[in-house]
């Protein structure tokens, strides 16, 4: 899909996939394939922010750990800064690993328990090579600052730490390789509402300051709404509507962000309460129809919406919906 709106792309992601075998029984047979990524485009826009949301089980971390290369795509081009990344070696990335970071939503998880803030922001220094010069002390007092923790924490261990505080150690970290994109994979969800405000606030002080690029993973739209410029929504590894995110909120066209919307907080679409849900809907995960995978269960649904590929419609200002009804 080719959008005119976006002039300055960090990253550019065209047809991308990447599906699992499902293995059962005793031989661990493979008894079908889930599409956790299945032809997705999206573009992410230099210092700003796309938003990616999704039910669980959308594919949202797969599409992260393809952007960072941790996982290979099966097909699709992934350009960053128009180099196409997509088929480069481990050896080929590593100049580019400092570029794009990740937060995890669990920064507990992703925390060495063992190891103090300081050693954990330099370890991500030494790694990518960039602890050479003698500073590194005075470089995380700097990114403690920066994340709005005091420089004394640099000795202190996650245990210590509050939730919100380990998070921010998390984006200390990130930033310690000084990258232009970051990855945000749910980077709230673990978090108190009132604690997720700050954190959002801070990602958005960061960006302003660093001119960094995200894309902020989430299930949750009310965070979406206020951090994102423009928000993609996923549905079954495939990305169903693309817009502005006033404009997904006031005016959304597919009938899986509708659901996903009337259905706040919780986002599957069994919480919306509107849909029929064929009993054999699990199973279904495992062999989807052609076409676009929301039929089985939209109640706008025809024959048209099972041919194999389900064209992006624009209906507005950089707003885009897979689905030949928005028309
Ligand atoms: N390594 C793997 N092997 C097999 N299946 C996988 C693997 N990783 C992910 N999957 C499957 O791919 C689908 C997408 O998973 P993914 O973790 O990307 O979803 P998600 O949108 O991040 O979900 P959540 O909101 O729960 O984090 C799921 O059905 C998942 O079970
Ligand atoms: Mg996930």
């Amino acid at each position: 899909m080719e959008m005119e709106e976006h002039q300055n792309p960090i990253m550019r992601v065209t047809g991308l996939k990447k599906y699992f075998p499902v293995r059962r029984g005793f031989f661990q047979r493979t008894m079908g394939w889930v599409k956790a990524v299945d032809n997705v485009d999206m573009t992410i826009d230099t210092g700003k922010t796309l938003g990616l949301v999704g039910e669980s089980g959308c594919g949202k971390s797969t599409v992260a750990r393809l952007l960072l290369r941790l996982i290979d795509p099966d097909e699709g081009e992934i350009r960053f800064n128009g180099q196409d990344i997509s088929r480069l070696s481990e050896k080929e990335m590593k100049p580019l690993r400092k570029e794009i970071q990740i937060v995890f939503q669990d920064p507990y998880g992703s925390l060495n328990p063992r190891m103090t803030v300081g050693q954990t922001i330099e370890e991500g220094l030494r790694t990518l090579g960039m602890n050479r010069d003698g500073k590194t002390r005075a470089r995380i007092a700097e990114l403690l600052e920066m994340v709005g923790l005091s420089p004394e924490f640099a000795d202190r261990y996650p245990h210590e730490f509050s939730g919100g505080q380990r998070q921010r150690v998390g984006i200390a970290r990130s930033l310690s390789v000084e990258p232009s994109l970051i990855i945000c994979d749910e980077p709230v969800s673990a978090l108190d509402v009132s604690i997720q405000a700050q954190i959002i606030n801070l990602l958005k002080d960061l960006q302003d300051h660093l001119g960094l690029s995200y894309l902020f993973i989430s299930h949750d739209l009310n965070v979406v709404g206020y951090l994102c410029d423009r928000v993609a929504v996923m549905y079954k590894g495939q990305i169903v509507e693309e817009a502005p995110s006033t404009v997904l909120f006031d005016n959304p066209r597919h009938p899986y962000t509708h659901t996903l919307l009337s259905a706040i907080p919780d986002p599957r679409p069994e919480a919306a309460g509107l849909l029929n849900i064929p009993e054999n809907w699990e199973d279904m995960a495992l062999e989807p129809p052609e076409g676009c995978g929301f039929s089985v269960i939209c109640p706008d649904r025809t024959e048209a919406c099972r041919k194999p590929d389900t064209r992006w419609v624009r209906v507005g200002d950089g707003h885009y919906v897979r689905c030949w009804k928005a028309n």
